[in-house]
């Protein structure tokens, strides 16, 4: 969520006193100006569906104090449980009210005695007023509305998550220019029969726990992105505005990240892999330099020193964190070893120390490989900000989106020069528009991807809280289960979580549990799969590289679904569908122990 602007309370109390005078006099002029239509409605629904011609419910108002929303009639008979769907119980008449949103009309009333707004979160029913997270329990905070932010926004279209995400935003910028927004986009979606009014309730239970925990696998996501409606303004504004690159955005999004990670320059790319290929290419390592690299990483990692065309050589890793195992750097490295490439695996820290004393040592440049990491710390520090240079990603399945994208971060003027030359087809900062310096690239990022970035970022560290949040479910829910190990993360680290990856133990496969999952709708990864043994790598290997514990891994780690809006009934699902499946009950047919 955006960081509110919280207005003081002066002037919180001038703007709450503007909204009910607005409301008050506007309810007051529309009940006596459409009193001859709202005659006609209840003349209608009283000859062709009979008595009675109002519906009223109890609903939860401001700070949760009930009152009585009153509608036209819509349902065969009016019931006070809305919780199953009720579309099979609109009336003919019933649904042409819902459609055009006159059913709604009556609610002026509400308006008029102060029980609701014109604008605000939609009042829900009072069974669910104990069951928001205090967050979302600030919709209550003010008075609830006919129409919000949640309704132009296609509400029917939303999950309830979004919804309420956007109602408390609300709560937090709503202003007088924001009201009248609303309501003529309202009224404008009104006209176009846009589908503003409520369906009823029958999703609620996607949203809140059952009782019995069961989610509908088909809803869970393997990665999602948060995008919410100030990302969309960013996005637009740049659109609007016809720079569409080489413009402000990229350069804000760079001076907000150098600043995040506590270094001096933040060069924007057009990926992760673009940035490690510029930092590789820019630090001078070419042909005849060997880098050491871990084989447990994603494939980007070990392109980047291909690209300049030296030779990776595979480090073994650490059997708790998955990191590149320090221990193991002497043993691989020769006279030709130029660089380190090191990688904040899953977004947990890198054992710093050691491998900076190591490179110190040995006079060997660091390259930290952190696309999974942003946020990460160690001892305090930011990763990125360790070593010579760091890289970050952006595609939607990392901590912060920029649809694609990654970015540059170093303490090293003359490096982060190279790396905006590089990026810039080889230009020169000074230089004309054709003038070409060295051998380039276009890796250049976008103004619209630079304005998301901007916008992304500056809710971090409430991203980062929530996908802690969505993994802690997942460590409580999993501790138990046979077979079945949990990440670990050491001391002294924060770990910015980027994706969750769980062990099975010895004797287990992954593919197997994998393929069990997909029949049950639910995705899963094989993360990772060791570099060494992709049928790319043949061609640069020489021999297979003994890595002992990267291989003993292999085919037990797999990532389950991911992201900042996973509920605790989804993550139930997982792990109960994991549970079932390593107990070999209900599986389909395959037993889950390893073929070989
Ligand atoms: C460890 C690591 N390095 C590099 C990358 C490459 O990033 P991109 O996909 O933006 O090129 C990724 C992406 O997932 C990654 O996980």
């Amino acid at each position: 969520m955006a960081t509110p602007k919280r207005p003081n309370s002066w002037l919180k109390s001038v703007d709450s006193f503007g909204k009910r005078a607005f409301d008050l006099i506007v309810s007051g002029i529309a009940l006596a100006v459409l009193s001859p239509l709202l005659l006609a409605i209840g003349l209608m629904v009283r000859l062709i569906d009979g008595a009675p011609i109002l519906f009223f419910q109890k609903r939860p108002g401001k700070h949760g104090k009930i009152f009585r929303i009153v509608k036209f009639r819509t349902m065969k008979e009016a019931s006070s449980s809305a919780i199953k769907s009720d579309e099979f119980r609109l009336t003919r008449l019933g649904k042409f009210l819902r459609a055009t949103s006159l059913d709604e009309l009556p609610e002026l009333w509400n308006v008029f005695v102060g029980d609701m707004s014109f604008v605000g979160p939609r009042p829900l029913i009072v069974e669910y007023l104990p069951r928001y997270n205090s967050n979302q329990s600030r919709r209550h905070n003010i008075r609830p509305g006919i129409t919000g932010l949640a309704q132009i926004h296609g509400r029917n279209q939303q999950s309830w998550e979004k919804r309420f995400e956007d109602d408390v935003w609300y709560v937090d910028h709503r202003n007088f220019a924001l009201d009248l927004k609303i309501l003529f986009i309202t009224l404008y979606q009104v006209v176009r029969k846009e589908g503003i009014s409520a369906q009823g309730f029958a999703t609620m239970p996607e949203f809140f726990p059952s009782t019995n925990d069961v989610a509908e696998p088909a809803n869970i996501e393997m990665s999602s992105a948060e995008i919410n409606e100030n990302d969309v303004a960013a996005v637009v504004k740049v659109v609007r505005s016809g720079r569409l690159a080489l413009g402000p955005s990229v350069a804000e999004f760079e001076k907000n990240m150098a600043k995040y990670i506590g270094v001096k320059h933040a060069v924007a790319v057009s990926s992760g892999t673009a940035a490690l290929h510029l930092i590789v290419k820019s630090l001078g390592i070419g042909p005849g330099d060997e880098v050491l690299v871990p084989s447990f990483t994603f494939a980007a990692s070990v392109s980047a020193i291909l690209y300049v065309g030296a030779t990776p050589v595979f480090v073994d890793i650490c059997t708790d964190t998955y990191n590149l195992d320090p221990a193991d750097l002497e043993r691989r490295r020769t006279s030709k070893t130029k660089a380190i490439m090191v990688v904040d695996v899953f977004g947990h820290s890198a054992d710093w120390d050691s491998i900076l004393s190591f490179a110190k040592k040995h006079q060997l440049l660091v390259i930290d490989d952190c696309c999974e990491a942003l946020g990460a710390e160690y001892r305090g520090q930011k990763v990125g900000s360790f070593g010579n240079a760091g890289a970050f990603a952006f595609y939607p399945n990392k901590q912060i989106t920029t649809g694609e994208g990654g970015m540059i971060v170093t303490n090293d003027d003359e490096l982060a020069r190279l790396c905006r030359s590089y990026r810039n087809q080889g230009r020169d900062e000074m230089g004309q528009w054709l003038d070409h310096a060295r051998l380039g690239y276009n890796y250049r990022m976008d103004e619209m991807s630079g304005a998301l970035g901007v916008s992304q970022l500056s809710r971090i560290e409430s991203i980062l809280l929530k996908r802690a949040n969505v993994a802690d479910m997942y460590n409580k829910r999993l501790a138990n289960i046979p077979g079945v190990q949990l990440p670990v993360i050491k001391e002294n680290m924060r770990m910015s979580w980027f994706v969750y990856v769980i062990t099975l133990k010895e004797g287990l496969s992954a593919s197997k549990l994998i393929r069990e999952l997909d029949h049950r709708g639910i995705p899963s990864r094989a993360y990772f799969s060791p570099i060494h043994r992709q049928t790319y790598m043949a061609e640069h290997l020489t021999v297979t590289p003994i890595l002992p514990v990267t291989d003993r891994l292999r085919d037990r780690t797999l990532a389950l679904p991911f992201h900042n809006h996973m509920t605790r009934e989804q993550v139930n699902s997982v792990a109960r569908a994991i549970e079932e499946i390593l107990s070999n009950k209900e599986t389909t047919n395959t037993p889950v122990e390893m073929a070989y």
